[in-house]
């Protein structure tokens, strides 16, 4: 009977990642929505620089990253390279006025937020049948960096990666817990998780951890530094991709499968930090454990329920607005997806109706 159910779950498997596959493929854009969007880009960048002559309007999130959904917004970097640049502040607040003036997006300034963006949007068009959703913040090259580096991961492996990143997004947007405002995760949480999975937790690992692999020459410190933090990656992807290879042979199934199993029971939630750069690392040891108990920092006592650590910005904890409901419904979602796939039903097809029912 082992043997007879160690045939089975390889059915299954295999079966489940020709699944994930098929469906995977239909939820890439289209690359006419890719044109539309890269049309939208320059449209703006062009504006811009009636404010502001020397600026670049640079992608990053998944329209840059390699994880993009049909439909995604769009994220988007305004870096000014003259000495006396204006203000992010005064930036949105000027570029949200000519918008407004010159072009057809409904424009929402928001100057004083913590991160002042500008947010856009497009109605609906026969290039763009959902319309478009589109941030521009200013000067923020750290994200520029973590989109660069979770690129570099996507092309490493570029099957089972981002088959397995692309699949947790639309799962966790159909499940209803992809929402830093209403304190469940972001996107780029779940990428996280799922790379901290792949570098750390699979032993073999599927991913070498880019950040630890020292650069073929001496790069002094200041080169590396941006704001303060450490930004080296090894991103000669070739050259990774001619000398790296995971003696990993599961398939997206398998991996997806040991995924939810590992966070559904495995990861320390109360004690631990996801880290893709160090591994696990513990919440008292990253000063993230006090918050929790202190009754003193009542705003704050939330902040630390669930902890992953931004791959450059290591004091920022990327999972902090994930509230105690959201982990309990995030957790939850964890046990059933894997209560679904460990129940193996006849059709692989039907497991996947049913995780992103
Ligand atoms: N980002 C960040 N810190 C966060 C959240 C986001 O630096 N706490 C940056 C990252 O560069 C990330 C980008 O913002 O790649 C976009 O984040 P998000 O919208 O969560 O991810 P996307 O990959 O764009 O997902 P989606 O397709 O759902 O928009
Ligand atoms: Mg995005």
């Amino acid at each position: 009977t082992t043997q007879r159910r160690h045939a089975s779950r390889q059915r299954f498997a295999a079966e489940f990642s020709q699944c994930l596959f098929d469906f995977v493929v239909q939820l890439l854009p289209t690359q006419e929505e890719l044109a539309v969007k890269e049309d939208v880009r320059k449209l703006l960048e062009r504006l811009i620089r009636t404010i502001e002559p020397d600026s670049r309007l640079l992608s990053f999130g998944s329209t840059a990253n390699g994880f993009s959904l049909k439909n995604s917004d769009m994220d988007l970097c305004c870096l000014i390279d003259s000495e006396d640049r204006l203000s992010a502040t005064d930036m949105v607040t000027m570029l949200g006025d000519l918008l407004e003036r010159e072009t057809k997006f409904h424009v929402k300034p928001l100057p004083h937020a913590r991160i002042p963006i500008v947010k856009l949007s497009l109605d609906q068009s026969p290039g763009l049948p959902l319309g478009i959703a589109c941030d521009i913040g200013f000067e923020n090259r750290l994200a520029l960096e973590n989109t660069r580096l979770l690129m570099c991961y996507a092309m490493i492996d570029p099957t089972r990666v981002r088959a397995m990143v692309l699949f947790l997004k639309v799962w966790a947007k159909r499940r209803k817990i992809n929402s830093p405002y209403k304190g469940t995760l972001s996107s780029y949480g779940y990428v996280l998780l799922v790379l901290y999975f792949l570098i750390h937790v699979k032993n073999p690992p599927v991913l070498p951890n880019l950040q630890q692999i020292p650069p073929l020459r001496p790069i002094s410190p200041e080169e590396t530094n941006l704001n303060g933090h450490d930004i080296w990656f090894f991103d000669d992807i070739q050259l990774i991709r001619q000398r790296w290879h995971s003696s990993n042979t599961q398939n997206v199934a398998e991996l997806l499968i040991d995924f939810f199993k590992y966070y559904s029971k495995d990861f320390p939630y109360q004690t631990g930090v996801a880290s893709i750069k160090s591994g696990q690392l513990m919440k008292a040891s990253k000063g993230w454990q006090s918050d929790l108990d202190s009754p003193r920092y009542n705003d704050y006592r939330e902040r630390n329920r669930f902890c992953i650590e931004d791959p450059f910005e290591t004091d920022f904890n990327v999972s902090r607005c994930v509230t105690k409901d959201g982990l309990y419904t995030i957790r939850g979602e964890f046990m059933r997806a894997s209560r679904i796939l460990a129940s193996r039903p006849e059709r692989a097809i039907i497991a996947l109706a049913q995780l992103c029912e």
